[in-house]
């Protein structure tokens, strides 16, 4: 009977792609390789087999956040601080560039250190290249969105969390989820391709808060989604809760695909920190994006402790692209050296 059912809603989600809560509830929780399968063959017809790869410079870990579960929260002294040059920035943008990368992500903590004057001139100079740039620097005004689209930047990735509002604020002290919306608002106003993700395994967490987060992304039609699993941080008010279910994420992964059939969607680094081969299963069950590190000096990869043992920051960015193509080939998909914009991928 149970059977039938995800069947029947398998096949709603393949063709119309929408779902009801329930329905998502239940894909949550009872979805097998059947519900893997779906979003796998679905991520197929939209996109293809081509995996888009993007260089990942993480410039600054400095924050003047205190997220509960993030390692590098204000309040943690145990990390070291550290801030990339403007020149620094550009030249491992520059190194990832003649290695046949087209998009350069440029993330941070939300440093106040940093000036958005000074990102803008990062971004010209990136931009003189044919390439996409990507930022995540947190919460901004419309008016530093702007100032930031201006210089030339294509997308913006800030997730919402948790689309709950009790739950975003047990987690994230003094912050206004009202905030976060209108960040998300503005970035979309302003053209940008919006990305935005939750943190899977929150005490807390249910699954219907799981589903709504999937309604959520679904009704503001995010270009992009980082769905993470929550990896406890020793040095954080969180550093005895349990770890995420790396299941349930995969799950949620799949679904996501199948309720927004032709966007980008990333095996996060978490998944593969988790679980060994975390980021092929993750590809194998709707995601079609690798992130990889592009930091010249290992010890600032290993400095960007957002959660421990981030799966590989020993690697220089040759080797993890190596790595990759060799896994990837295992599973019949390969790299694509483009921008990959969501608009590449609309020919389902
Ligand atoms: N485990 C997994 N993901 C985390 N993030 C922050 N802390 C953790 C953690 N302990 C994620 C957040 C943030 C992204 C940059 O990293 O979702 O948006």
């Amino acid at each position: 009977m149970e059977e039938n059912s995800i069947k029947n809603i398998l096949n709603t989600a393949k063709s119309e792609h929408t779902l009801t809560k329930p329905d998502i509830v239940n894909l949550l929780q009872n979805g097998g390789d059947a519900l893997i399968n779906a979003a796998d063959s679905v991520r197929r017809k939209y996109i293809g087999d081509g995996v888009y790869i993007r260089a990942l410079i993480e410039f600054s870990n400095y924050c003047t956040r205190t997220c509960y579960y993030c390692g590098l929260r204000a309040e943690n002294n145990r990390v070291h601080r550290y801030r990339m040059s403007p020149e620094e920035i550009a030249a491992n943008s520059y190194a990832a560039i003649e290695k046949g990368f087209k998009t350069i992500v440029l993330q941070s903590g939300e440093d106040c250190g940093f000036s958005v004057d000074e990102v803008c001139r990062v971004i010209e100079r990136i931009k003189k290249k044919d390439v996409a740039v990507t930022l995540s620097l947190g919460e901004k005004s419309f008016e530093e969105y702007s100032r930031l689209k201006s210089a030339g930047a294509d997308r913006y990735l800030l997730r919402i969390e948790t689309a709950n509002k009790e739950l975003y604020k047990k987690y994230h002290p003094k912050m206004s989820f009202e905030n976060r919306l209108r960040c998300l608002e503005d970035l979309r106003k302003l053209g940008y391709e919006v990305g935005t993700g939750s943190l899977i395994g929150l005490e807390g967490q249910t699954v219907e808060m799981i589903a709504e987060d999937v309604l959520f992304f679904k009704e503001i039609d995010a270009d992009m989604l980082g769905i993470g699993v929550f990896i406890p941080h020793p040095d954080t008010p969180l550093g005895t809760a349990a770890a995420g279910d790396f299941n349930l994420t995969l799950r949620m992964i799949a679904i996501c695909r199948l309720l927004l059939p032709d966007i980008n969607i990333p095996a996060t680094t978490a998944m593969e920190t988790l679980k060994p081969e975390g980021r092929k299963l993750a590809l194998s069950a709707g995601a079609n994006v690798v992130m990889l590190n592009a930091a010249e000096n290992v010890d600032y990869k290993k400095e960007y402790s957002i959660y421990p043992d981030k799966a590989g920051v020993n690697e220089r960015l040759e080797e993890s692209l190596s790595a990759l193509e060799i896994s990837l080939a295992k599973i019949g998909r390969k790299i694509i050296m483009s921008s990959g914009f969501r608009y590449n991928n609309r020919c389902g």
